[in-house]
């Protein structure tokens, strides 16, 4: 293991952290019950789905029947798109997302629109922040749904998600939010910021891959969802399918070690960052992609003039792992959406790095992925190579 690349994805997935791994073990086997059985191995699973319902609730400051367990955030941003479109179909069909959404929201969206829906994607600003006023003036009377990520997954910024809510909430238009790379990043209050569906996932947090949840208000409004898995009525009949106990059980456990260990590892990752831009940043035509303050701090995400993407990418990998745009979307050709949508050329769109700094990483990696950084640019530029 030691050999390998040292791991700057982190933004992608996480590893599993022994004590989620140690919490999950007993119910793929001793209790591996149906929480819905009526006995006592479904009993067990049962219990512990619940205190992991609880967990994940108070996190967000939610109540417990508001958690629907799916298997990720993706599913929960389908559920929450295409399950609001289609339950307020009769008050209206305009939608309001933005263009540095991660696909997982954009592309539901797009669905819904070859159904007769319009969408509005609102356009960033050149840090990566919505333009809250843009917000204002695209709303409508028909509007039923504004879809605004928490952090952006390739650029790490923060979107303003109280004032969001707070325009969402005075227009009656329910407000949902992609929370994948925030839950246990930054402090999410869906009382506080007025939110009424929230998407999570598991493996973003060093829990398993394969499950997550969509947050549903339950009221001031009571949101209304039209399922879109039809089955035995499991999560209030808005997700039917047997529960995935094991992966519950360690979402659970990966949020509540997230939310008690956020300061002091925000405070470690921001201190790396930090330290990798401080040096990085001393190369000439090097720029930094999103609002250099309201970012999430395990994020760094540049940009390099003069060099070419794609050899910069192989240069850096033997030592490093790291993606250029965002890793869902890593095999398309094009540029990032996320950085054109800041007005980035191509060029500098293809020759970015995303850098997702996270628990595992130390400072003496992080000084020689700044050396190894620095010398493969010198070298790419020396060769003149933009092609
Ligand atoms: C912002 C964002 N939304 C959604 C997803 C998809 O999450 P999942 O892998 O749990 O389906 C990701 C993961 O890449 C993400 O970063």
């Amino acid at each position: 293991m030691s050999n390998r690349p040292i791991y700057l994805d982190y933004h992608a997935t996480t590893p599993v952290d022994e004590r989620v791994l140690t919490a999950m073990l007993p119910y793929f086997t001793e209790c591996f019950g149906n929480p819905s059985s009526n006995h006592i191995y479904g009993w067990e699973g049962g219990a512990a789905v619940k205190q992991a319902r609880e967990i994940i609730a108070t996190a967000i400051n939610a109540t417990p029947e508001e958690i629907i367990f799916t298997s990720g955030a993706t599913e929960a941003n389908n559920l929450a798109i295409k399950g609001v479109g289609e339950a307020y179909f009769q008050k209206g069909q305009h939608i309001i997302t933005v263009a540095t959404e991660h696909n997982a929201v954009l592309d539901p969206c797009q669905y819904l629109q070859s159904l007769g829906f319009e969408i509005t994607i609102l356009l960033v600003q050149g840090d990566g922040i919505i333009n809250l006023n843009q917000l204002g003036e695209a709303l409508r009377d028909d509007t039923v749904l504004v879809s605004v990520m928490a952090v952006n997954n390739e650029i790490g910024v923060l979107q303003p998600l109280a004032e969001i809510g707070a325009m969402c909430r005075q227009n009656h238009v329910l407000f949902h939010t992609d929370a994948a790379q925030a839950i246990g990043k930054i402090t999410l209050d869906v009382q506080e910021m007025q939110i009424d569906l929230m998407s999570l996932t598991a493996h973003k947090i060093y829990g398993p891959k394969g499950v997550g949840a969509l947050y549903v208000r339950r009221r001031n409004p009571r949101v209304q969802l039209a399922p879109q898995q039809h089955g035995g009525g499991h999560e209030q009949g808005m997700r039917s399918g047997t529960l995935a106990t094991p992966q519950i059980i360690g979402f659970g456990k990966a949020v509540e070690i997230a939310v008690a260990e956020q300061d002091k590892e925000n405070q470690r990752v921001v201190r790396l960052r930090d330290k990798l831009w401080s040096q990085i940043s001393q190369l000439e035509g090097i720029y930094l992609n999103g609002h250099p303050t309201l970012r999430v701090g395990e994020n760094l995400n540049v940009s390099v003039a003069g060099v070419n993407g794609a050899a910069l990418l192989r240069g850096l990998q033997p030592t490093m792992t790291i993606s250029s745009g965002s890793a869902c979307s890593s095999t398309k050709t094009e540029p990032s959406h996320v950085l054109t949508a800041l007005g980035r050329s191509q060029d500098l769109a293809y020759a970015s790095v995303r850098f997702g700094i996270g628990k595992n990483n130390t400072e003496e990696e992080i000084n020689q992925v700044a050396a190894h950084f620095i010398s493969t640019v010198t070298s790419l530029r020396k060769q003149g190579s933009l092609v």
